[in-house]
């Protein structure tokens, strides 16, 4: 005991299949592959031993580097006291910081690790001054939880809520939004891919408008990040939110937030503790400089160094080269699903991601997902509550939701068409 006490184990530096510009002290390996090695990242999940796993939209396979990393901190929590870990692996730790920085093209000033996207997206939101009158822009298919802050807040201040119509593709008519700005709008908070299918909002072009107009821009790109290459300068957004268990593959209970410079020093956040701000005298505080003012003291340390890895690995492909891959084979589900007898896929949109729904004539979509588990499938079900305002208007309830990863095969492509096919 003693001696696993004099030298705990810290995560090993990890081995990345291919690897840019790489954090301190770990050797550079080739620049990625323009094809992802499908076996190698199958080798390094190890669930896909157990599971066809179809609800990478719910919670992605973690890789190995990933879980260990998360394992070893806590195991080193657990053999010298949770503060003295943290000082021991302070590198790991707020290498996550920089490892965000990287994936985002952003400054770790610019940076906010909290619990999840809605953390995320709330502290953000409900740091923003509203007012009587003020319009708040958003898309048709916005998430639950982000609503539920548009009609508390404008419930509380008489500001409003308006939805940008779709055009005929589904996607945000980007011409609608810029004719719907006026001197009032207060904020443009759109979702990037909706929880409930293949939808990509064209959030560069988005960015150019709300910046021509200087209107602050609130990106959910909680199912984008890691599923494809997001460059919060080329986007053009104000802030950001993302969560780390989704498409990067990171630990449950990790969320980030980007809060573009500059203007994180002119939101006071909703609510702040010893994290976000210091106690200077009796009867005044001052705030912490950049995004940080958006955190809490508490947090999840072993969360963090496994969300560093999964960040760093989430690059180390190529994320160009692996949402090629999700692509194709979100395509080839859609393409199978079409050619089922009483499946109708619904995805919307031009550009269309990893995200596959659809229904199925006469079945129940919790009983297909039931059914479909118990033949270790896992995909999920979206409700028409998830994204009311989408849903509502095209007269769906609920609808299966096959979210697909780089590392699925075809194999498990073909296990899960043939399961829908034979229900
Ligand atoms: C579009 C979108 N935004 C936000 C969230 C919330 O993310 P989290 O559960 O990490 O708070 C989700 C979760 O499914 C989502 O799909």
């Amino acid at each position: 005991m003693l001696k696993s006490v004099m030298a705990p184990k810290i995560a090993k530096p990890m081995q990345l299949p291919h690897e840019v510009e790489m954090p301190e002290g770990v050797p550079a390996h080739d620049p990625p592959a323009r094809e992802l090695d499908v076996t190698r990242a199958r080798r390094e999940t190890p669930g896909v031993e157990h599971v066809a796993h179809f609800n990478n939209a719910g919670a992605a396979l973690m890789p190995e580097p990933v879980v260990e990393a998360v394992i070893s901190h806590l195991r080193l929590e657990s053999e010298i006291g949770g503060y003295e870990a943290a000082t021991r692996a302070e590198a790991a730790v707020d290498g996550v910081y920089a490892a965000a920085g990287r994936l985002l093209n952003a400054d770790t000033t610019e940076i906010a690790i909290v619990d999840n996207a809605t953390r995320a997206w709330t502290a953000a939101f409900y740091s923003l001054p509203l007012g009587e009158g003020d319009r708040i822009l958003t898309g048709a298919s916005e998430y639950v939880s982000n609503y539920l802050g548009f009609l508390q807040v404008t419930k509380r201040t008489g500001a409003v809520v308006e939805a940008v119509p779709s055009d005929p593709s589904g996607q945000i008519s980007v011409d609608a939004l810029a004719d719907m700005i006026d001197d009032r709008t207060k904020l443009i908070a759109i979702t990037h891919v909706p929880t409930n299918g293949g939808l990509v909002n064209p959030a560069a072009a988005i960015g150019r408008v709300a910046g021509q107009a200087g209107v602050p821009y609130l990106l959910d790109a909680c199912q984008s990040v890691g599923q494809m290459p997001i460059d919060v300068k080329a986007i053009g957004c104000d802030m950001l939110s993302a969560t780390g268990r989704k498409y990067l593959r990171g630990p449950r209970g990790t969320g980030l937030l980007y809060v573009r410079r500059g203007l994180a020093e002119k939101l006071e956040p909703a609510v702040i503790d010893l994290g976000s701000a210091d106690w200077v005298e009796k009867d005044r505080y001052e705030i912490r400089p950049g995004a940080k003012r958006f955190e809490l003291w508490e947090s999840y340390m072993a969360g963090k160094s496994g969300l560093r890895v999964a960040m760093d690995y989430a690059r180390s492909w190529g994320l160009d080269v692996s949402y090629a891959r999700i692509q194709k084979l979100a395509d080839q589900i859609r393409a199978g699903l079409r050619d089922i007898p009483g499946a109708t896929v619904h995805d919307l949109g031009v550009e269309q991601c990893g995200i596959v729904s659809f229904a199925l004539d006469g079945h129940d979509p919790a009983d297909v997902t039931k059914a479909l588990s118990e033949q270790a499938i896992n995909t999920s079900v979206s409700t028409a509550n998830m994204t009311r305002l989408d849903m509502d208007s095209r007269g769906l309830d609920s609808l299966i939701r096959a979210s697909v990863h780089y590392y699925n095969s075809d194999d498990e492509i073909q296990r899960l068409l043939q399961a829908v096919n034979d229900l």
